[in-house]
């Protein structure tokens, strides 16, 4: 069974998919995670996004791994556990752009469907209701009003010992945000059947709550 969460960024989908994924007792999947992780795997190798033999010779290279140590979700890049470092600004910034690569996307979606199968699985990113797994039980679709939304990633950041006016983050998120719903290939779109949740005035707990009984009552429906 899937979960399908996608949404705006810092709309709440990462903690409230990984609480959701642990009262269910299903497998947590942070498909963002992934393009963060090709994304760094970019940078390090220097690779010009116009030279699409060099990007797909990289990403056949590239491994990425999910693990759970002491209720940490971490994530490898081959073998390198990368979960800070895919969270700095460095990487942010130039998410989008290499998230709009349909080499990219056709790679990761792969793999998404390949780690699913096995599993009953919560998966958050931006298409999965609507191009992963359209066929997914259960879908929502996370919406925040975006100065919230800065205030909970100047706390984020803050805890990764980077600094930045909540201006400046809104005016990032507010960029991101257009970037990832115009692109061509996969846009971020709510799909016909998920449920919208506006997390705006909600804390996690209410959010997680209202998510799994909503869960609940869907699947008991079935
Ligand atoms: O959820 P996040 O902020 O970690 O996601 C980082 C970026 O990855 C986001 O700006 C767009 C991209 N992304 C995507 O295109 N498709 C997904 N399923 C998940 C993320």
């Amino acid at each position: 069974m899937i979960v399908a969460i996608d949404g705006f960024a810092a709309t709440g989908k990462s903690t409230s998919a990984k609480l959701i994924a642990h009262e269910l007792g299903f497998t947590y999947l942070d498909t963002g995670a992934m393009y963060r992780c090709v994304t760094l795997s970019f940078l390090n190798n220097d690779i010009n996004l116009e030279n699409k033999l060099s990007l797909i010779a990289l990403l056949e290279k590239t491994e990425i791994e999910f693990k759970n140590r002491r209720n940490e979700n971490l994530v490898f890049l081959n073998g390198e556990n990368v979960s800070a470092d895919i969270r700095k600004t460095e990487v942010t910034s130039y998410v989008s752009k290499v998230s709009s690569i349909s080499e990219v996307r056709n790679f990761l979606v792969k793999s998404q469907r390949e780690i699913a199968k096995n599993y009953d699985c919560v998966i958050e990113g931006r298409d999965i209701g609507t191009v992963v797994f359209p066929n997914a039980e259960v879908k929502f679709f996370l919406v925040a009003d975006s100065q919230i939304r800065a205030e909970r990633r100047h706390l984020e950041l803050l805890e990764l010992k980077e600094k930045k006016s909540i201006k400046t983050l809104m005016e990032e998120i507010q960029k991101r945000d257009s970037l990832d719903s115009n692109r061509e290939n996969s846009p971020l779109q709510k799909a016909k059947d998920a449920i919208e949740v506006d997390t705006t005035k909600m804390t996690i707990n209410s959010q997680v709550e209202f998510m799994v009984n909503k869960v609940k009552l869907i699947t008991i429906g079935k």
